[in-house]
């Protein structure tokens, strides 16, 4: 049997999700020391992210934002002028349909993108008033300040406690460990299924148990901002619950931007709302664009836009 091009793009997008992964979790263990994240401003001042592009509220304080953003793939053009602010502890979902550019955006508040052959940023993608695409800026030290969870778990081929473990201890840290890897796994609703095994392999833990330990190891050094690509897209109702409520329970402190095509979860959990689309380009091949952002309500109840009223009543994509 021959597969369908869907699935072939459907398994292409996996393939490089899986190397994204392994690229992610070997700078890890190959490169972990990393300087400070020179210019961004320390954590609990204001920010000055483009206070001019502030929506919905000007004046408050965003701890990232995309400004103009466009993203190209070995020249072809992926993602087009993408303008949006991420409120300090928020939840902020990206939804659109399959190929609307949202890992592409996502990948590029962390510089994952970097480690993606051929991609191209361009435009303004500022943290903490720094602009994350600056000559000065280490990507590897950006990667601490702002986790990614990917869709399929990556835990590294050790314990569960030293996955949790790593972070603190490749920066440096002189503190109780124990106590800090017992935090990381209270704070990501892991400990108690957790406490009595924390030498055993990360390996055997089930899948929405690794993700929760995924998501305590990035907590373990202190995140500011988390990534989360489709976390809950392979796991069961139960595990998709406990991962939900574990990002109502980490903002503000922490602030959340998550992918997913369920648009109930996105209801549920994101204070603020980017629907993206794909469109005719140029020369007619398709790019991602922004449609419309707002706080979830809005554009869930009373969308501005055509395309997404179209969009969360289920009528396209
Ligand atoms: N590593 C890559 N190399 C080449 N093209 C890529 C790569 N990653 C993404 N693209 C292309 O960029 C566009 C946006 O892809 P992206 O994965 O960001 O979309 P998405 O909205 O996350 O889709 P999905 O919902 O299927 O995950 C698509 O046309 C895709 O084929
Ligand atoms: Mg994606």
């Amino acid at each position: 049997m021959t597969d369908t091009p869907a699935m072939s793009a459907a398994d292409e997008a996996a393939r490089r999700d899986e190397a994204l992964s392994s690229a992610c979790v070997d700078e890890y263990l190959h490169e972990p020391e990393v300087g400070p994240l020179a210019g961004a401003a320390p954590l609990g001042h204001p920010c000055v992210a483009q206070p001019e592009q502030w929506w919905p509220n000007p004046g408050e304080d965003p701890v990232a934002s995309f400004g103009g953003v466009s993203v190209s793939y070995r020249a072809t053009p992926a993602v087009d002028d993408v303008s949006f602010p991420v409120p300090r502890g928020s939840i902020v979902a990206l939804i659109g349909p399959s190929g609307s550019g949202k890992s592409t955006l996502l990948r590029c508040l962390n510089r994952m993108n970097d480690l993606v052959p051929g991609c191209r940023v361009e435009g303004d993608v500022r943290y903490r008033g720094i602009d994350l695409y600056a000559p000065e800026v280490d990507p590897v030290a950006v990667r601490t300040r702002i986790g990614l969870v990917f869709q399929r778990p990556n835990p590294f081929p050790k314990s569960i406690y030293d996955n949790v473990a790593f972070g603190p201890r490749t920066h440096g840290f002189h503190g109780d460990l124990d106590d800090i890897v017992e935090r990381a796994l209270r704070r990501a609703a892991l400990w108690d299924e957790v406490k009595t095994r924390l030498g055993e392999r990360a390996l055997a833990l089930s899948g929405g148990q690794q993700q929760r330990l995924v998501i305590a190891r990035a907590l373990a050094v202190e995140p500011d901002i988390l990534l989360m690509d489709e976390p809950a897209s392979a796991l069961d109702p139960i595990s998709t619950s406990r991962i939900e409520d574990l990002m109502r329970e980490l903002t503000p402190d922490v602030t959340i931007v998550i992918v997913t095509h369920n648009l109930q979860q996105a209801a549920r959990v994101a204070d603020l709302t980017a629907f993206l689309t794909s469109e005719p380009h140029g020369d007619g091949s398709l790019v991602g664009r922004l449609v419309e952002f707002g706080t979830t309500e809005q554009i869930f109840a009373n969308p501005a836009d055509e395309r997404t009223a179209a969009y969360v009543s289920g009528r396209f994509g």
